[in-house]
This record gives structure tokens, sequence and C-alpha cells, in this order.
């Protein structure tokens, strides 16, 4: 039976554990950081010898560790990348802005276990050479931001930060920012340009690649806030003994938040890869299975800008048989396991770990209709393809779920969502308002065909109904 595996969330929900340093502190917190602190260099077989970071580097690059913040980078890919040769300061920032619609795990961190956060990225900071580094946190988790703010305090008491952490000669220093709340504060470069106090407006890649041109043009390294979480256990645990968890190029653990038409919507930790879609969804440990009396229709994998799965849908990939070959195998939506590559592969994404389940009660144009509002509304205004387009999407949809609808509608959405992605914007943004557009037109196109066209038909017949009687005995005998 597929159950949790609890590494990040281990003592979060028991009983009486609370987000203080004594209670954390007592569960062994920050034995790790001591460790990391104190590792002695290494030297190789070939006479190189590798400073205490530098091991932690390659442990992390050994873990295979992928971000948890949506595109799933390689965490010791993204680090290797950090120009340390620039004589300028190195930053961290850790990206707490969690905006993506159906996302709630890295609040849930925060919340009940912040010092893990903090240890995790205090060892990432040492690894990196890094002496100030910033949690960016959207402006609505007010309560969020007081109990990081709580916990730093608690950890400068400590002298777990500051000047000579812990005695060891290495100083860092953590600031809270608090964002204003919008979606594209999230996108790493806009939220570097927020916290430089400015408009979050996405940077060009090239040249602003944070590792390189980033907060304040310093080289600057941008991790979710799971990622930092689990780059304390990797440091614990080691990159190899952390790679055993969840399968090849999936490693380790990911909390994935399942909200929706679900009897047990919540956040469950799993290894990457070991569970099903259909497992999240149905299993008791998890999701519970749909509301009684109804069945699915939909799943949205990976948060509210990911394509949609239909119910039923299948596909061919290519997975290992049972001599080991790989072989091509049709499978079930519900039989994809929940990683990284594999929803790519089918088409969609794991992106944020949130899987929206959407049952037969709801009204597909109607669930568009409110993604699309949502992305008209945070786009950040700077493209001509995702600042028109998401607009005319919302307004498309608007119509038709408001009685004026055509039958149109369905081609003229695809048209335009089509133009959006592929290059044509300067970031990742495009692609989240065109991805729902373009999934659940092709994937439903006859919902939004009939509903255009009854609205059409009842428009014509009430136009019909209007035309007070000697209009249309006119009409007919101009026509005779
Ligand atoms: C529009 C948009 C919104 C994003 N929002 C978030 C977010 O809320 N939290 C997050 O961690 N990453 C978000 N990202 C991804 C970040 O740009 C970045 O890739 C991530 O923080 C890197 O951390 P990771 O490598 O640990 O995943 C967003 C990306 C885009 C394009
Ligand atoms: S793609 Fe959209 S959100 Fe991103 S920079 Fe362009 S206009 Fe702004």
């Amino acid at each position: 039976m597929p159950q949790e595996y609890r590494l990040i969330l281990k003592h979060a929900d028991q009983p009486g554990y609370t987000p203080g340093l004594d209670c954390y502190l007592r569960h062994g917190g920050y034995e790790t950081l001591k460790q990391a602190l104190t590792r002695a260099p290494k030297t190789l077989p070939d006479g190189k010898t590798l400073s205490g970071p530098e091991q932690l580097r390659d442990e992390v690059k050994l873990s295979g560790l992928r971000g948890r913040g949506g595109a799933g980078f390689s965490c010791g890919l993204k680090w290797s990348f950090v120009d340390r040769k620039s004589g300028k300061p190195i930053y961290l920032i850790c990206n707490a802005d969690e905006s993506e619609p159906g996302t709630f795990k890295d609040r849930q961190i925060i919340y009940k276990d912040p010092h893990q956060l903090l240890e995790g990225m205090i060892i990432a900071c040492y690894a990196n050479d890094v002496h100030l580094a910033y949690i960016y946190i959207r402006g609505e988790f007010v309560e969020g931001a007081k109990i990081l703010n709580r916990a730093l305090n608690e950890a400068r008491a400590k002298n777990l930060l500051g000047k000579h952490i812990l005695g060891s000669g290495y100083g860092l220093e953590i600031h809270v920012h608090r964002g204003a709340g919008a979606y594209i504060c999230g996108e790493e470069t806009g939220l570097i340009e927020s916290l430089e106090g400015k408009r979050a407006y996405p940077r060009i890649k090239p040249p602003y690649f944070p590792a390189v041109l980033g907060l304040y043009q310093c080289p600057t390294i941008v991790n979710n806030v799971e990622t930092l979480c689990a780059i304390k256990h990797i440091a614990a645990m080691g990159g190899a003994e952390y790679a055993k968890l969840g399968t090849p190029n999936n490693t380790g653990t990911r909390i994935v938040s399942i909200s929706g038409h679900v009897k047990r919507p919540g956040y469950y930790e799993v290894e990457v890869g070991k569970v099903t879609l259909g497992e999240l969804i149905h299993d008791t440990a998890f999701g519970g299975g749909l509301r009684d009396g109804h069945s699915l229709k939909a799943v949205i994998p990976g948060g509210s800008s990911a394509k949609v799965f239909k119910a039923g849908e299948k596909f061919k990939l290519r997975r290992k048989g049972p001599e080991g070959r790989e072989v091509e195998q049709e499978i079930d939506m519900l039989d994809l396991p929940y990683d990284f590559d594999t929803l790519i592969r089918a088409g969609s994404m794991s992106g944020s770990g949130a899987i929206i389940v959407l049952d037969d009660s709801t009204d597909i144009v109607e669930a568009l209709a409110n993604i699309s509002e949502f992305y008209a509304h945070e786009s950040c205004g700077q493209c001509t393809p995702c600042r028109e387009g998401s607009l005319w999407m919302s307004k498309a949809l608007h119509r038709l779920t408001h009685g004026e609808g055509r039958e149109q509608d369905a081609e003229y959405l695809a048209k335009i969502a089509d133009n959006i992605p592929g290059g044509r914007t300067i970031c990742a943004f495009g692609e989240a308002c065109a991805w729902p557009v373009q999934s659940f037109v092709a994937k439903f196109k006859d919902e939004f065909v009939a509903k255009g066209k009854a609205d059409e038909e009842r428009r014509a017949k009430e136009n019909r109904a209007a035309k007070p009687v000697r209009e249309i005995e006119l009409t007919l005998n101009a026509k005779c």
C-alpha cells in the first residue's frame, strides 16, 4: 500500500510539536548545521583537497535534488552555475512566495517547523559562501512572516546566526522581506526586482540569470522553501543516501498539495515517483477518493498553470518492462507515477506539486474562466502576447460564462493561446497562462462549442421574440 514518507514533515503535525527553537533543539535540530560547519577538508585520491563547503555542494549534486518551486531544475547544477570568481558577494534568496494556485505546502513548513527551513538555509549559505540571505514571503502570509521573524530572533540569540556562528568563524545574516502579494513575484527575476524595491518586472534571461547577475547584479541563488529544507536532510544523510529515496532522476521526497473534489484534501509527503496520480487521488492514505456519488472529470496535476488531464486519458510512454528493456506501454492517466519526468512526457508537469481534482459536477468552461481571470489579472504587462493574450482569453471566457458565447469561441481561444508560448515572452508566465487554455479547449472542445452554440441560439430566439409583431409583419411584406 502506498504510504506517506515524512522526511521534511516528520515532526510538523506531531502532537506537542511547536515552531519554537527549544522544541526544534529537543528534536535534534541544528545538529546537522554543527556537523556541516566543522567538516574537515577531504583529500581526494588525485591529491586535490575539497573544503567543507565544496563537499556539501558535491553532496547536493550527488543527491539528484530537483527544485520544488515548479521547474524541477537540478539544485546541484544551479549551484554550480554561481559565478564564484566575480569578486562580488553571493546572495541566497528563499522563495516563499508560494503563488501558484493549488499550492499550500511551503506555508505548512513555515508555520509548523520554521527552524528546519532556517537550518537548511544556513547550510546552503555556508556551502555557497553566502553571508547575506533573504526570505521573500508573500504579503498575505502575515502570520508566516511573524513566525519566521520570531525564529530568526531565537536563532540570533543562540548564535546560530550572526558573526562566527557557533564559534566557526562563518558569519551570516538572514532577513525576511514581505512582498505585496502578486503571482509574478514568485518568478525568480521578478522576485529579485521586487526585493530591490522595484516593480516585479521579470528580467530577460540571458543575460540576467540569477546565478551570474542576480540581486544588485551579483551572483544569487534562488531556491524554494521545500528545496532548502531538503538541503538539511542531504547534509545529514549524505547525497547518496538521499538519492535512494524516490526514483532515478526523481530523487527524494516531495510534498504534494491535493485540493478540489476529494474527501481528504491536504498536503502529503511522498517519495517522488513511488506513488501514482491515481493513488494520490483515491487512496485512503491521501486524497481518499471522490465525493460520494461523483465520478472523475479532470485533474490538473501541478498547479493551475499545468496542462489538464481528462479522466480516462491514455498515454503511450516508454518504460522499463519486466526484462529491464525499455518498451512502449499504454498508461492510463491515473497510473502515471507522480514524478517530474513522467508528467512532462505525458504533456503536462508536476510543477509545484499541486493536484487539483475536478469531478463530474464541474462546469469545465467556468473552471477555465476562473483560472484565466486570475492570469489576466496577474500578467505584469511587459510582453504584448502575454498582456493582451491573457486579457483576450479571459474576456472570451467571461462572455462564454455570461450567456454571450459564440460557437467559434473554442477556436478563437485556441488561436490566442497558441500564439503566446514558445519564447515569445520574457518569462514563463506566458506559458503558464496559455497552457490551461490550450489543454482545456483541446480536451473538452465539445463543451466549449456546445456552450457557445447554445448562447447563440438562445440570443437568436430572444431577438426574434423581442421584435414587435408590426415589425415582423413589415419584414415579411417587404420580402413578399
Ligand atoms: C510565474 C511564475 C511564478 C512562480 N512562483 C513561484 C513561487 O511562488 N514559489 C517558488 O518557489 N517558485 C516559483 N516560481 C519558480 C521560480 O522562478 C524559481 O524557479 C524557483 O523559486 C527556484 O527554486 P527551486 O529551484 O528550488 O525550485 C515561479 C515561476 C514563474 C514563472
Ligand atoms: S510573460 Fe507576462 S508576466 Fe512574464 S514578463 Fe512578460 S508580460 Fe510579464
